[in-house]
């Protein structure tokens, strides 16, 4: 059981998770459709606001990353795994190993996908999100609101517990609420691939000093 565990055993078992990446490279069929409705949702959301620069906390293997580069985003990667950011570096993507609790750019949208859910609080996290951003936060959160979230993620939990992560079963309302709290303000809730994940888009509503 995760409850409790402190940041730097959460760390240490990210770094084991991408131990051996060629591992976790084979999507199953529906990973990769699910991939694929992914990058349709969030290109859509890009087109509508067009951010000069991007950093994607949490990058992990680089899927999202390298959608983002190819798209020709001015992105870069921060991971706290070395076996993550070796991975990124070995597919040619621009990303450094770092805590985002140790990150002082600043950047006009500050993305991640799949991250906040592996803390038993998530709020410290967001708000260091809030931190570096210019102007926008973007998530891509599993959608426990959705029947067809909830039994991806019991599917995940039967099938894969003994190597996936622990993730905390946040509400969509949970972000809303907590990214309301520090004036950022949702503006874009998008549904991917059945409504298994959303993407959701913050704008900061107080000019940033
Ligand atoms: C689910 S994975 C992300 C997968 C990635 N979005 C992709 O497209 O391949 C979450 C990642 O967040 C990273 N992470 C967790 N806490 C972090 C922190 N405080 N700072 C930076 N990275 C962190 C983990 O090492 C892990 O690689």
């Amino acid at each position: 059981m995760a409850a409790g565990k402190s940041d730097k055993r959460l760390y240490e078992e990210w770094d084991q998770r991408w131990h051996a990446p060629e591992d976790n490279e084979c999507l199953t069929m529906v990973g990769r459709r699910m991939f694929k409705a992914k990058k349709k949702a969030l290109w859509a959301v890009l087109q509508g606001i067009d951010p000069g620069s991007i950093c994607e906390i949490g990058c992990g293997l680089g899927y999202t990353l390298g959608f983002l580069q190819e798209a020709g985003y001015r992105c870069e990667g921060i991971d706290v795994s070395a076996n993550a950011v070796r991975e990124c570096l070995r597919k040619g993507l621009k990303a450094r190993q770092q805590k985002l609790e140790d990150v002082t750019d600043v950047f006009d949208l500050v993305s991640s996908d799949g991250m906040l859910e592996h803390f038993l609080h998530f709020e410290p996290y967001a708000r260091h999100m809030m931190r570096i951003s210019r102007k926008y936060v973007l998530l891509i959160q599993p959608n426990y609101d959705s029947l067809s979230g909830q039994s991806l993620a019991f599917l995940a939990n039967v099938l894969r517990r003994k190597v996936n992560v622990y993730e905390y079963n946040y509400r969509i309302c949970d972000f809303v609420s907590v990214f309301a709290d520090h004036a950022f303000q949702l503006i874009d809730s998008r549904p991917v691939f059945y409504d298994v994940c959303r993407i959701l888009l913050f704008e900061r509503t107080e000019v940033k000093k």
